[in-house]
């Protein structure tokens, strides 16, 4: 058996920028090195989403997410991984004060997470933030619509766009953090015909979750599609069926426990 690994050789975020218009981008969180490992021979980047709060952690919101967090999941994945370009979330608080505060925060997580790049939520309010960092080294995947850091303010998760005298404002919104330096930006629960209107519109690539196929790729969350979580949203194409998976498993391993049919020692350890 060979003890040489695959080198790692990571698609960049630049790379990313130049797929516009090209072959849709092909994208998932993770949070966790296995499944990490699994996500990388089809990705092209690997979103740490601060989704994590809720699906890992059972938080309500996003909101509760600490940069610890987030970068203690980000190194899961970089680990687990050779090939993608492993983004991670600035989690809530970590860079709304000024663009000095989201440096700090910003490079503390490239450096110890190693990952090529973060994502922060915001339009035309985060420019000046997107610009410094991108300035100063940090590629930005800049994130419009829904923003669910906002959950608060918003009064919950709700789909953009839907009256249409508010497009223009998404639309300021893709074009200010394009000019601002962001080398991608997610659209997320917006409606197909703004997102059809935004994506030729900006000259950097737009990922969609619940904003349709004309986006420039298209991102969902691990734990979704797979069948894990129980309420997906609507949405969500489910490709999995891990939670019945899980569950018969674990029905199977607890039969085997309460009738100690578990195999011998002999068998274990031959
Ligand atoms: O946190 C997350 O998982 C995200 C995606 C929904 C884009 O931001």
């Amino acid at each position: 058996m060979s003890t040489q690994t695959a080198p790692v050789r990571r698609i960049t975020a630049p790379q990313i920028a130049k797929m516009k218009g090209g072959r849709p981008i092909v994208s998932l969180t993770s949070y966790h090195a296995h499944t990490a490992a699994i996500v990388d021979e089809h990705a092209d980047f690997i979103l740490v989403g601060d989704s994590l709060g809720m699906v890992m952690h059972g938080m309500e919101s996003t909101v509760g997410v600490s940069l610890d967090l987030m970068i203690m999941h980000g190194q899961a994945v970089v680990r687990g991984t050779r090939r993608a370009l492993v983004v991670v979330d600035l989690p809530f608080g970590s860079y709304e004060e000024n663009p000095g505060v989201a440096f700090r925060n910003a490079a503390r997580v490239m450096k110890e997470t190693g990952c090529g790049a973060v994502k922060l939520e915001g339009g035309r309010r985060m420019a000046e933030t997107i610009r410094f960092l991108t300035e100063r080294g940090i590629p930005v995947m800049a994130h419009i619509g829904l923003t669910p850091q906002s959950w608060n303010v918003m009064g919950g998760f709700r789909t953009q766009g839907r009256d249409e005298d508010t497009w223009h404002l998404h639309e300021e919104d893709a074009r200010a953090v394009t000019e601002a330096g962001a080398f991608a930006v997610v659209l997320e629960g917006m409606v197909e015909p703004l997102a059809a209107r935004i994506t030729p519109q900006i000259a950097i690539p737009t990922i969609g979750i619940g904003a349709s196929a004309s986006c420039d790729g298209q991102i969902l969350v691990l734990e979704d599609m797979l069948g894990l979580n129980p309420h997906p949203p609507k949405f969500v194409k489910v490709y999995g069926n891990l939670g019945d998976g899980i569950a018969d498993a674990v029905r199977r391993y607890a039969d085997d426990v309460k009738s100690r049919a578990f195999p011998s020692e002999d068998q274990l350890y031959r």
